[in-house]
């Protein structure tokens, strides 16, 4: 039954996807990102402009949401995060720093704010938070993003055993690479794409649309007995060898 839904990294490839599948599904919206001004649709839609890396604005996002709808959100998909590849041995502790805040400081501090008002409303609820390929298979210089991730698979399980109790669900996805704002410097050389695209069994690289259409279903009724789970979207990358069989 579609209600309201908060988006988070709203400006990003995965949130404006996302947003237009949940908005066709007829949920409302809080569409959350640091410079987020334009909305689809001013009816159903509410910009809010917050950091939710932070425990302040992580707060603000909720409040704010409630604040215009008069209810907490029942959904959240956390999409805000950032890619970051580099060697451990160049990634200067800034970076690193950096990583850590975007990726899983903004998913510890955005689902705590979300199950806490969510509790205070005696309302169920669900959360979708967006992990990466990286945290489960070794992918060379990813180690930042792979800690990251990783905690962010951690906090999943956790939370889904603090919070199924009172009805509230919380899965991850994992990705391999899409094609989104956040990879397209990737894809410039000559033989890029056909590159990126052979490393995937399924042989072709994701899209915004794969990732969002998952979490779309995960924060669906249809699925309300999964909770605790990371659910790869990845074209079979983590699941297979590396040797991909030519036929
Ligand atoms: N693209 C891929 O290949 C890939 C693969 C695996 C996992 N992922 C994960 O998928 C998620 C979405 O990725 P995407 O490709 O859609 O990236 P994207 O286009 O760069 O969107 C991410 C959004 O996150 C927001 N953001 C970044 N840092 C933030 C912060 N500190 N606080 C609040 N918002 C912040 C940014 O919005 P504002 O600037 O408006 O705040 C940005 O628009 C991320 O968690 C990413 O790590 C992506």
């Amino acid at each position: 039954m579609p209600e309201l839904a908060m988006i988070t990294g709203a400006s990003g490839g995965v949130g404006q996807a996302l947003t237009q599948l949940l908005l066709a599904e007829g949920y409302d919206l809080a569409l959350v990102g640091r410079s987020m001004e334009e909305v689809p649709d001013a009816e159903r839609c509410l910009a809010i402009r917050q950091d939710v890396s932070t425990p302040e604005g992580a707060e603000n996002a909720v409040s704010e949401c409630i604040d215009r709808f008069g209810v907490s959100p029942g959904a959240l998909a956390h999409c805000a995060g950032m890619v970051f590849i580099k060697p451990l041995h160049r990634t200067t502790p800034a970076q690193y720093r950096e990583c850590l805040r975007a990726n899983l400081d903004s998913a510890f501090f955005m689902l705590g704010a979300f199950v806490r008002r969510l509790m205070d409303s005696g309302k169920s609820g669900s959360a979708v938070l967006v992990s990466s390929v990286a945290a489960k298979i070794g992918i060379a210089n990813h180690e930042a993003v792979a800690v990251a991730k990783a905690g962010i698979e951690g906090l999943v399980r956790s939370a889904t055993a603090s919070y199924a109790s009172r009805g509230i669900r919380v899965n991850a996805v994992a990705p391999g690479m899409m094609r989104t704002s956040a990879t397209e410097r990737f894809f410039s050389g000559p033989h890029a794409e056909e590159q990126i695209a052979a490393q995937y069994p399924l042989g072709r690289y994701g899209s915004a649309n794969d990732a969002a259409s998952l979490i779309a279903w995960l924060l669906s009724e249809e699925a309300s007995w999964i909770s605790g789970q990371i659910i790869a979207v990845d074209g079979g990358l983590s699941s297979v060898r590396p040797v991909i069989k030519k036929f």
